[in-house]
């Protein structure tokens, strides 16, 4: 890795659609995606193959991997909560896919249906399975700082879980402020649980910026050593199972902010900005019609 590189990881299409509150057409998902694809970026969180009844708004998992025109150099993700999941995602060639749990229990049963520990275990057969179809799995832990439901979250519980994620076989452990109620200082103790058991080159950052305490955030991990998160243009997002969190942080900030730091990025400004036009279109779509 290089260390004066941040990749930012481009979330909007999964992350951000999956919380409007109406459905956005499949064409102009793969449209958005399409654009998203002219921007720079290495990856992009495509869909998620996950149960419609809970998550409607990306129902059409297949067909948006089925439409998209994949851009040679980018990877196109889903999140894969289960075999089923990862299955139909390996029927429309997904590149990467993402097994997703908690720190906290409340929220992984609202979120997953399931306390932590059999979250972990329906991951096993999609591990064995992303092995045999040598398939890059990533690893997402939610309310690394704070959960909706039990407030306090304790940091040893996240390096815990990372810990198992990563000895599972995940490439990458995202660690996801849910609410954006996490703050500097609280993002530093659960870093500093988790480089006890796993390299910064193996951690990324998911900040959802509902407070502003993002960039902040993404600084204490920079220092750590942290090297890439997860972002939406025009700041697109929020988790259906996290009342009244907002999207993640803006792509366009982190850029901005990390350029500003000295780091490159490789990502075109102007086109993100136009992707972020986008999304406010969409984001009015998915609220108003
Ligand atoms: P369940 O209801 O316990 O599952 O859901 P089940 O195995 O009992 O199956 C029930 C029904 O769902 C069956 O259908 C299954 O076929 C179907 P029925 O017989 O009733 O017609 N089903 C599926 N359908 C399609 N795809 C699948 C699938 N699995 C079962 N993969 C499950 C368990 C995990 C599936 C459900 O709880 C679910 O889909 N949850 C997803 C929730 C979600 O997507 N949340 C948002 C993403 S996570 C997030 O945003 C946080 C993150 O951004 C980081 C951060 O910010 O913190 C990553
Ligand atoms: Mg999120």
């Amino acid at each position: 890795m290089i260390d004066n590189f941040i990749n930012i990881f481009e979330m909007s299409p999964r992350d951000g659609l999956q919380n409007e509150k109406n459905f956005i057409s499949t064409n102009d998902k793969i449209k958005f995606i399409d654009k998203l694809s002219s921007c720079g970026f290495k990856k992009i969180e495509t869909s998620s193959f996950v149960s419609p009844k809970w998550v409607p708004q990306l129902s059409d998992a297949g067909d948006v991997f089925r439409g998209i025109k994949r851009k040679k150099g980018v990877r196109y993700t889903a999140l894969t909560p289960n075999e089923k999941g990862f299955d139909d995602a390996m029927k429309v060639k997904v590149d990467e896919v993402a097994i997703f749990t908690a720190a906290s229990e409340t929220f992984c049963k609202k979120n997953t249906n399931c306390d932590i520990e059999t979250s972990l275990i329906r991951f096993k057969p999609i591990m064995n399975k992303a092995v045999r179809n040598k398939l890059p799995v990533r690893g997402y832990i939610s309310c690394v700082s704070h959960c909706p439901y039990e407030d306090y979250v304790d940091p040893s519980k996240v390096a815990e879980i990372a810990n198992k994620l990563i000895n599972m076989g995940c490439y990458e452990v995202s660690l996801g402020d849910t609410t954006g109620k996490g703050n500097a200082e609280q993002t530093l103790k659960v870093i500093e649980e988790c480089l006890n058991f796993i390299n910064p080159k193996f951690l990324a950052g998911h900040f959802h910026d509902t407070y502003q305490n993002a960039l902040d955030n993404i600084k204490v991990c920079i220092e750590s050593g942290i090297r890439t998160f997860d972002s939406s243009v025009g700041g697109l997002g929020g988790c259906p199972y996290s009342p009244g969190a907002k999207g993640n942080v803006a792509t366009e900030k982190v850029n901005e902010l990390v350029l500003s730091m000295g780091y490159k990025t490789n990502l075109d400004s102007l086109k993100i900005n136009e992707c972020s036009h986008i999304a406010k279109q969409l984001k009015m779509i998915g609220s108003c019609s």
